[in-house]
């Protein structure tokens, strides 16, 4: 088999992380010391997987957001005991965004702060939370609460693992990529506009060149803000009002950014003259992402208020001033109120 992994650096404020692109699991042996590291996975990954972890220390969660939270921590903590985890063990998440979130907060706490490094399986992970260093759990209704913000030593792209990637899933990752594309790139959204969900899963050239395409642009505008002053808060479009939603419905991740990316679309029209928002609401049915939701606006809102972008009475809410420009807003929480009240009657009306 021609070895086609490529390996490129991406430099943090204080810490480099390696990056493997195209790679394979089994160069996981290579990057540490078996006996001194341990995987964290969740179910679904392991027994989909089994072989690929014989030999190795392993953790294994509950798959799901449900489990994102410190009480899952604390249970790894104690396993990590177990193993006799000290400071110079290794931790790997090997799953989606909840294995990684959980693996990275982790190995920032245990003993002050351990070595560790991801091999993102789902193509959310790949393409959005593996990269960043921001890492933590969910505390009752409020996403990501508490955490912090500490890079992984190395990435390990193995696209095999999408082999056996739910749909749903697959729909979860273009949400962030989409995502991507409205505040970053216009030539990207081009291209998702020109495909769909079914043409590119079907494209493995095209698919990998999607994926590396989209660990460069976000690891651009983390390299850039790495502790969210400024830019960095670009990378939350469609996360406020998707959060809120995320908490109060049963809806993936994805399903709630991609309803919060509608939602900030047409908060942009009506604040910055967005123009062709529609195809917004096209490319996200293009990869079988809702654009229209009933939601409770008091109640949505109020969770909303508690989202870390809020400044006092104001939110930095992100808008678009075009597709491929995306734009930091403060909006007063009192008028937000009435543009999330007037949406949600809106979307009552055009169901
Ligand atoms: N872990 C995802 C991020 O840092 O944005």
């Amino acid at each position: 088999m021609i070895d086609s992994m490529r390996k490129i650096k991406q430099q943090f404020s204080n810490t480099s992380v390696d990056v493997y692109l195209d790679g394979t699991f089994n160069h996981l042996s290579k990057l540490v010391d078996k006996k001194n590291a341990v995987i964290i996975t969740d179910e679904n990954i392991f027994s989909l997987h089994r072989s690929k972890f014989r030999n190795w220390n392993v953790i294994t969660l509950k798959p799901g957001e449900a489990f994102k939270i410190q009480l899952t921590a604390d249970a790894i903590i104690e396993q990590l005991i177990g193993f006799e985890a000290d400071r110079s063990t290794t931790l790997i998440g090997v799953g989606g965004g909840v294995v990684t979130d959980l693996t990275g907060y982790v190995a920032s706490i245990y003993m002050r702060g351990i070595r560790f490094g991801f091999v993102p399986t789902s193509l959310l992970a790949m393409v959005d939370a593996s990269i960043g260093g921001k890492n933590g759990v969910d505390v009752g209704a409020y996403k990501n609460l508490v955490g912090s913000i500490r890079q992984p030593s190395f990435l390990l792209y193995d696209y095999s693992f999408l082999k056996t990637l739910p749909d749903i899933e697959w729909s979860n990752g273009f949400a962030e990529i989409i995502k991507h594309a409205c505040i970053l790139d216009h030539s990207s959204f081009k291209l998702l506009l020109n495909n769909s969900l079914q043409s590119i899963k079907k494209d493995k050239k095209l698919l990998t060149s999607i994926i590396e395409k989209n660990v460069l642009l976000k690891s651009s505008v983390v390299k850039k803000d790495e502790f969210e002053k400024g830019d960095r808060k670009l990378l939350n479009f469609g996360h406020t009002l998707g959060h809120a939603l995320e908490t109060q419905y049963e809806l993936t991740h994805g399903q709630a950014v991609a309803l919060g990316m509608v939602f900030a679309a047409w908060l942009s029209e009506q604040m910055l003259g967005l123009k062709k928002s529609v195809e917004i609401i096209q490319v996200l049915s293009q990869y079988k992402l809702p654009t229209i939701a009933s939601f409770d606006a008091e109640r949505v809102f109020n969770i909303l208020t508690m989202d870390k972008k809020r400044v006092s009475d104001k939110m930095n809410f992100v808008l678009l001033e075009k597709i491929g420009k995306g734009v930091i807003h403060p909006i007063k929480l009192d008028k937000l109120e009435k543009y999330v009240s007037t949406y949600s009657n809106l979307n009552k009306v055009g169901k």
